[in-house]
């Protein structure tokens, strides 16, 4: 059975291995390996917006990955979501169904109305995780980031309440 759960103080050490691995980390638009006290300063910081969710999702009561939600807009409500599996579990079908329970949650327990993903170009796994789970490629940001000092494009996707295929 999987869930996802609120992140506690006792994900953070597995949470910041994930995050600093290099398969992870270089699909996020800062690749810098992330300290102890920074990671520490973040989820501190993080508890106290009330717009911003973090969950781990576990898989039979084993912590497989992370998922952030943060409401970017109200009236109507508009969350922007960054997920990642566990390094070890890559390709193996868990993306899949983290992305599922968020987007039921987001939807359901959150009365999102629309929910959007920033894809790095070239990141073809989350781009095809995006286009299957019903999101519609919305716009090209053009040379919004770097990665490892290469210029590269964002993909903006956007998935309606009223387009999500349950
Ligand atoms: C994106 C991520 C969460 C997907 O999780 P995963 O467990 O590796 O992926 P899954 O095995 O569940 O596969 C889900 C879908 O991704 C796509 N996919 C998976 N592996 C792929 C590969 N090697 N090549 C192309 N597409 C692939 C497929 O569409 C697949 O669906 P399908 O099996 O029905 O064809 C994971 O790769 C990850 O953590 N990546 C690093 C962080 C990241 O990119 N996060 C998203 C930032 S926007």
């Amino acid at each position: 059975m999987s869930i996802l759960r609120s992140m506690q103080d006792q994900d953070l050490a597995i949470v910041r291995s994930w995050r600093n691995d290099p398969r992870i980390r270089s699909c996020f638009f800062s690749q810098a390996e992330i300290s102890i006290s920074e990671h520490e300063n973040w989820f501190i910081k993080k508890q106290q917006d009330v717009n911003n969710y973090l969950k781990v999702f576990e898989l039979d009561g084993q912590a497989k990955g992370f998922l952030q939600l943060l409401c970017i807009q109200r009236k109507p409500e508009i969350f922007e979501w960054g997920f990642y599996v566990a390094p070890e579990h890559l390709g193996q079908g868990l993306g899949k169904l983290l992305v599922r329970s968020a987007i039921e949650f987001v939807f359901n327990d959150l009365d999102a109305k629309k929910l959007i993903g920033k894809v790095i170009q070239g990141n073809i796994v989350s781009e095809n995780i995006h286009y299957a789970q019903g999101f519609k490629l919305e716009g090209v940001l053009r040379n919004e980031c770097f990665v490892y000092h290469e210029l590269k494009n964002v993909l903006y996707f956007g998935l309606l309440k009223n387009e999500w295929r349950k």
